[in-house]
This record gives C-alpha cells, structure tokens and sequence, in this order.
C-alpha cells in the first residue's frame, strides 16, 4: 500500500483522544480523517481540537466511507464486539482498546470476523511498546536472567473509582480496571499460559461503600501458575493517591530484571530540614505517553508492511479470561483453574 491510512477514531473520550492526538501527523504513513462518537459534546471537544474532514455520529454510517482504511476503537468496553465485527465486515483494518470485550465468546467472534475479512486485528496493550518493559522483554529472551522463575507486577491507580465502577459485576474491580495490562505483560514474559489462578481482594480505603456494594473490593493480590511452571504475582489497587505506580520484576535463574519507577523526573529536591522529594507519576497518560505514540506506530505499519500485529486478537482474549477469572477466584474465594 503505497498511500497514507486513513484513520476514523470510533469513540472520542479520554482514551480516544490520546490516540486523535498522535494521528493527528505524529504517527508516520497515517492520517486521521473522521472522528466518530454518538455524543455531541464529545465530538465538538474532538474537532475543536482537532480538525476532521468527517464527522459521524453512528458508527455504521462511518464504516460506509470508503476512504476510511481502519478505526481505532476507543469505546466503552460493552461496545468493542459489535463494532469490530462491523468494522471488519466493512473491509477495515481495526485496533481495538483493551479490555477487548465482555467474554471470550465475543473475543473468539471478533477474531474470526477479523481473520475472514482478511484485516488486521491489534490490541491496546501499550506496556508491549513501552522502552523498559520491551527492554525487560529483551533481557528475558537474550537469556540474560537464565530461566525465568517468577514474575512480579503491580499496578496502582490514584483516582476515586466512579459510582459504577463501585459494581464489580460491571468494572470487575481492579483486576480489571488496573490489572488488565499486567495479565498480558506476565503472560509476554513468561512465554506460558496461565494454568490456575487465584486471587483475594478487600476494601480498604471505602468502607462507607460496602453496605451498598459488598462484593466491592479496592485491593487485590492474584497469583498465577503457568503451564511452564513459572509463578506470577499481580497486585492491584485503586485510588491509591499517591500517583501512578507500574512496576515489575522477573527472576530469572541466573539473575532479576526490575523495571519501573515511582518518578516522574530525576529532580530532586532537598531542604534545610533535611528532607528529600520527588515527583511522584501522575498518570498513566504521562507513564505511557511515548508507548502510545510507539503502539500507533506499530498498528499502521502491520497494515501497510502486511505483517502480524505485536498483539493479537488472541493477547486480547488471553487477558480477558484471566480478568474474568480472578474476579471469580475473589467472589467465590477460591482458586480456579484454567482449562482450554
Ligand atoms: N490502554 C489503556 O491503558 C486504556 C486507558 C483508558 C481506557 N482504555 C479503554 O478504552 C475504552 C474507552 O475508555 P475511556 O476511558 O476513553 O471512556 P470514555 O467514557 O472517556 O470514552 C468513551 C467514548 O465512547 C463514546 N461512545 C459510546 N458509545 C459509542 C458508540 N456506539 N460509537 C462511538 N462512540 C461511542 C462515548 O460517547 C465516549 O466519548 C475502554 O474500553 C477502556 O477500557 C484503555
């Protein structure tokens, strides 16, 4: 394909903007053409940023422009089936955000559609693209670490949790809200499929919360065994204040690999009451910034290089079940094991 992708942005809120900003002419070989969202608000706020030549308010009526080459689907997560399918039926290429749907079935539908229109299918896990944690992937595979044994990764979340997200059969609760990337990156480095999980969560930080929703828990730890034995353990939680905080560790046989900080810079300031302070990471949106702009990169160049996307529809689904599992391995307070 020797032209530029023309890109349609299906779902223009937080998330979808991030990705509007780096089509926008920071993603080589692409051009964002169309923005599509049913919101008005939304889509003023998107062309107000950013200029389109299409404007959609439904997503079939975008998928009918022939111009358009693929959608990045950037809606909430109960909408992800239905428009990649049609998207896939319309002849586009898709990226679609994590988590990639609602069940496996639905992920096993997206996949086949995608495979018999013949397009490109690529999941949101941006920590793949992500400078240290590809390095840490580097390391893995160089055998630098010797065997890899077991795996640590944590993701914390600042923010108070919305009134819904308060549901944990809506959210899933952190392994889903936070957790979701680190299933896919314990599955990336250890190279293995998940053989029993088991996961325990509590509410900590809102206990005026849990006469209304007693399966709410905002703290969780999950540990992992792989069909390859290696051991994993993810710890989640959300609004945590303090920052932002993503980090993991793997060791190895021969050796560990650490990969993560709590900084935003390396300042540091010190004061006469002998004090030291750092900038604590705010968000995701500054941790992944560049990995963002990297996992565009690599979408676009999948399609018009013909190659394999870095993540699969089958990434996709693999983390998936692992979310739904550990949120069953905490409401039933049990291990479970994982049987494909
Ligand atoms: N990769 C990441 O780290 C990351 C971070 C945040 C969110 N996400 C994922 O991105 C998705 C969106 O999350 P968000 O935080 O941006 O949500 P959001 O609510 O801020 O934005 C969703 C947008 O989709 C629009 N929308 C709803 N139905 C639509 C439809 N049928 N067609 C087109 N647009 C529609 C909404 O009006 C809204 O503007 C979710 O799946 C979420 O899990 C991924």
């Amino acid at each position: 394909m020797n032209k530029k992708l023309k890109i349609c942005l299906i779902g223009c809120g937080r998330a979808g903007m991030i990705h509007a900003r780096n089509y926008a002419g920071n993603v080589r070989g692409a051009e964002l053409i169309a923005f599509c969202d049913p919101v008005a608000e939304c889509l003023e706020a998107a062309t107000s940023e950013i200029e389109v030549p299409y404007i959609y308010k439904d997503y079939n009526e975008a998928l009918k422009n022939p111009e358009i080459d693929a959608v990045i689907v950037v809606t909430p997560t109960r909408f992800h089936h239905d428009v990649v399918i049609a998207a896939a039926k319309a002849g586009k290429h898709v990226f679609c955000e994590k988590p990639m749907a609602l069940d496996e079935k639905e992920c096993d539908e997206m996949i086949e559609a995608c495979r018999v229109a013949g397009v490109k299918l690529q999941l949101g896990f941006m920590r793949r693209f992500d400078k240290s944690f590809r390095r840490t992937k580097e390391l893995i595979d160089s055998g630098a670490i010797g065997d890899v044994a077991m795996i640590k990764s944590n993701t914390y979340g600042p923010s108070e949790p919305r009134e819904w997200m308060y549901d944990v059969r809506k959210s899933y609760g952190p392994v889903g809200e936070v957790n979701s990337h680190d299933f896919d990156t314990v599955r990336w480095y250890a190279g293995s499929e998940v053989k029993l999980i088991h996961a325990i969560g509590h509410n900590f930080r809102s206990p005026e919360k849990s006469e209304e929703y007693p399966e709410y828990y905002d703290t969780c730890s999950v540990l992992l065994q792989f069909e390859n034995g290696v051991i994993a353990t993810i710890t989640g939680a959300q609004y945590v204040r303090y920052g932002y905080d993503s980090r993991a560790e793997v060791l190895g046989t021969k050796g560990i690999v650490k990969v993560g900080s709590q900084e935003t810079n390396s300042v540091e300031l010190v004061t006469a009451d002998q004090t030291i302070q750092r900038d604590s990471m705010d968000s995701w949106r500054t941790l992944f910034r560049d990995a963002y702009l990297a996992e565009a990169q690599a979408f676009v160049n999948c399609v018009l290089n013909d190659t394999e996307p870095e993540v699969t529809g089958y990434d996709g689904k693999m983390a998936l079940i692992l979310v739904n599992e550990g949120l069953r391995s905490i409401l039933e307070k049990r291990p479970i094991e994982i049987t494909r």
